[in-house]
């Protein structure tokens, strides 16, 4: 993720408001899809049709050579990267599902967690934190403030509310490029790191613990999981920096429409 940070320009954020749009249509189909009883393999399929229907390339297939499916679906105390197989799905389940789309030449990235069935207290709990950390980070992603700003709001907003914040994977630059600098952590001090400057995009995605924020990387090589077993959400949204506010170019409209549709899925705000 180390080198120059790639500002966009007009013709460059049409074209990646168009990748992040279908970052997020991907995100409603699948979660229409989700129910007990339902492998994370399939839904896989599901993403990876829709997307090639819609001429473009799922961003994760292939990743570093080797990441082998084209959604990462983590489930509970797993907390990002968990490749796509047979398991079934069951109610009690927290879901992260993270989509990559590149349609023209520029990627979008987008993650929302689920939450199948009821939700007890602390699910619920985490589940509506780790979305407020997303907002309150993104908000911080105006011309003049820095990336410390984000990290700062987003840590401030979970610690708070006696959640961790996972420090070995991070937000960071998008464009041409999946990952592109700068590095954007979910933890960090006020004015410090790189300014930040109209027309740069970030993929801000909180990892957030309800218990420790140690981690664990899998013998797959690829699944992150909570190294006390506590369960752990994801949301991302890929953000252009502006002026006044950022401006959002994934969005969850259609993944709200899709969980209020679907009798198994609870909404949380
Ligand atoms: N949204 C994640 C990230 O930006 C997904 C990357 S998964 C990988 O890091 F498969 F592409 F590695
Ligand atoms: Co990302």
């Amino acid at each position: 993720m180390a080198g120059s940070i790639f500002y966009k320009t007009a013709d460059d954020l049409a074209l990646m408001r168009h990748s992040c749009e279908l970052v997020g249509k991907t995100h409603g189909i699948v979660a229409s899809f989700i129910q007990p009883g339902v492998s994370t393999k399939r839904l896989d399929e599901i993403a990876e049709e829709f997307i090639r229907d819609n001429k473009a390339i799922p961003s994760f297939k292939g990743y570093k050579g080797d990441y082998p499916a084209s959604l990462c679906i983590s489930v509970n105390e797993q907390i990002v990267h968990g490749i796509p197989n047979d398991y079934q799905l069951r109610e009690g389940d927290i879901v992260s599902i993270d989509c990559g789309v590149d349609a023209n030449g520029f990627h979008g990235d987008s993650a929302y967690t689920y939450c199948l069935g009821e939700p007890t207290e602390q699910q619920r709990k985490l589940l509506s934190v780790t979305k407020q950390s997303l907002y309150k980070g993104l908000e911080q992603a105006v011309v003049g403030k820095r990336i410390g700003d984000i990290g700062f709001a987003i840590q401030q907003h979970v610690e708070a509310h006696g959640f961790s914040v996972v420090r070995e994977l991070i937000g960071h630059g998008v464009g041409r490029n999946l990952h592109e600098a700068p590095e954007v952590p979910n933890y960090g001090k006020r004015g410090q790191g790189v300014k930040l400057l109209e027309g740069l995009v970030l993929a801000i995605e909180p990892m957030i613990n309800m218990g420790k924020r140690d981690i664990i990387c899998l013998d797959d090589k690829w699944t992150i999981i909570t190294s006390d077993r506590k369960p752990s959400a994801h949301f991302e949204h890929t953000v252009v920096v502006r002026k006044n506010k950022s401006e959002i170019l994934t969005t969850f409209k259609f993944i709200e429409e899709a969980i209020k549709k679907n009798q198994e899925l609870t909404y949380i705000d």
